[in-house]
C-alpha cells in the first residue's frame, strides 16, 4: 500500500554531482518503494535563471534523465517526466498567481540573495518569471495533490509557501481539495566540494556525479588534508580535513578508527586518501558503468520521458479541472 503521494523535481542546469545526489536523489531512490512518487525534470524553473542562453537545455534534460536512471530511479515504480511538457504546470502557475501577494514572494530569503548573487556576475535576474519561481514550484505540488516533498533544506522557505498558498486557496475558492504538503529533508548535511567549501558547480570543486573510478580517484588527490602536517607521523586534525568529512559520509564504518589513527600520527594522507577511494569507487563505479550503457540508448531515455508525461498528465488534467471548477474559470 502506498504511504502517499510525493513529488520532487530538479533543475537541469548542467553536470549532476555527488553533493546534489547526496542532498535529493539518495533520498528519492529510498522513498520510491513506499510512496506513489512523481520525480520531475523542472526545464521551466531553469529557465528562470538560464533564460538568456537555452542552447544547452535539451542536452542538460537527457543528462539528467540519464543520472536518474544510473543512480537506480525507477521508470516502473515512479512517475519521471519533464516539467513542460505538462502543460497544466504552466496553467496552475498562471492560475495561483492571481491571488499570490507579492509580498509573500518579495520576503523569500533565497530570492534577494540571488538577485544579488547572480547580479554581481552580471546576470539581471530582476525578472517575472524569477520573482514567481515558488509560485511555480507550488503549481508543481499542488497539481499532483502530494503529501510530500523531499528536498534540501535550502527549500524549507518554498516549501512553507506552498503551504500557504494551499491554505489561501482553501479560504478564497470555499473547499479543501489540497494535502498541505510536508517536507521531506535528506540526511546528508551538505557535502563539501573538494576545496572544503559547499560542492557546487560554481566553485569548479565538484566530483560529477557518474566519474569514473580514475576521476574519483583523481579528485581525492586534489583534495586539501591538514596543511600543518608534513610527516605522516605528525599529529593531524582530521576535524579540519576536507578528507575526513568525506570518509563520514561514504565510509562510515572504518571513519572512527581514522580519525583516532589520524589524530595519533599512524595513518598518512596518502593511506586515507587510498581508503576512501576505494569505498566511493565500490558505490560509484556500478553508476558509472549503467550510465555509459544508458548514453548509448537515448531513444529508451526519450521513451522513458514520453511515458512519464502520459502518466502525469492523466493525473494532472483530472486535478485541474477540478481546481478550475472551484475557480470558475469553466
Ligand atoms: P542545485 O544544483 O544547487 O540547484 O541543487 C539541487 C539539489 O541538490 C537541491 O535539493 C540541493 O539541496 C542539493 N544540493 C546541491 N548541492 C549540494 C551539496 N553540496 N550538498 C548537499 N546537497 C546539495
Ligand atoms: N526548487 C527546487 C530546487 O532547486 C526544484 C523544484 C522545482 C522542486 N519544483 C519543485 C522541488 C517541486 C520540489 C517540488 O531544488
Amino acid at each position: 500500500m502506498s504511504k502517499g503521494v510525493i513529488f520532487s523535481g530538479m533543475q537541469p542546469s548542467g553536470r549532476f554531482h555527488l553533493g546534489n545526489y547526496m542532498g535529493a536523489l539518495e533520498n528519492w531512490i529510498r522513498l520510491q518503494n513506499d510512496y506513489d512518487c512523481v520525480f520531475s525534470i523542472v526545464d521551466l524553473h531553469a529557465l528562470t535563471s538560464s533564460y538568456d542562453d537555452t542552447s544547452k537545455l535539451q542536452d542538460n534534460i537527457r543528462e539528467m534523465a540519464i543520472d536518474w536512471l544510473s543512480a537506480g530511479l525507477d521508470p516502473e515504480k515512479n512517475i519521471i517526466f519533464v516539467q513542460s511538457h505538462v502543460k497544466e504546470h504552466a496553467e496552475l502557475c498562471l492560475l495561483l498567481g492571481m491571488n499570490t501577494p507579492l509580498s509573500w514572494l518579495e520576503r523569500v530569503p533565497t530570492y534577494k540573495d540571488k538577485i544579488v548573487n547572480l547580479g554581481s556576475q552580471g546576470k539581471d535576474m530582476h525578472t517575472y518569471g524569477f520573482l514567481g519561481y515558488p509560485v511555480l514550484m507550488a503549481a508543481d505540488i499542488m497539481l499532483y495533490h502530494a503529501n510530500y516533498v523531499p528536498v534540501g533544506e535550502d527549500q524549507a522557505a518554498h516549501l512553507e509557501l506552498t503551504r500557504e498558498m494551499v491554505r489561501r486557496f482553501h479560504t478564497l475558492y470555499h473547499c479543501n481539495i489540497f494535502p498541505e504538503p510536508q517536507p521531506v529533508y535528506s540526511k546528508a548535511k551538505v557535502l563539501p566540494g573538494i576545496d572544503g567549501r559547499k560542492m557546487s558547480k560554481s566553485y569548479g570543486n565538484t566530483i560529477p556525479f557518474g566519474a569514473s573510478p580514475e576521476e574519483v580517484t583523481a579528485r581525492i588527490n586534489q583534495m586539501v588534508t591538514d596543511k600543518t602536517r608534513i610527516r605522516k607521523t605528525d599529529p593531524g586534525h582530521p576535524d579540519d580535513c576536507v578528507v575526513f568529512k568525506f570518509q563520514q559520509v561514504f565510509n562510515t564504518e572504518e571513519a572512527p578508527t581514522i580519525c583516532e589513527r589520524c589524530k595519533a600520527g599512524d595513518i598518512g594522507c596518502v593511506a586515507c586518501k587510498k581508503a576512501l577511494a576505494a569505498k566511493m569507487n565500490a558505490l560509484l563505479s556500478g553508476i558509472h558503468a549503467k550510465r555509459q550503457e544508458l548514453e548509448k540508448r537515448p531513444d529508451y531515455i526519450q521513451e522513458v520521458l514520453d511515458n512519464g508525461a502520459k502518466r502525469a498528465q492523466v493525473i494532472a488534467a483530472k486535478n485541474m479541472a477540478e481546481i478550475k471548477k472551484v475557480m470558475n474559470v469553466l
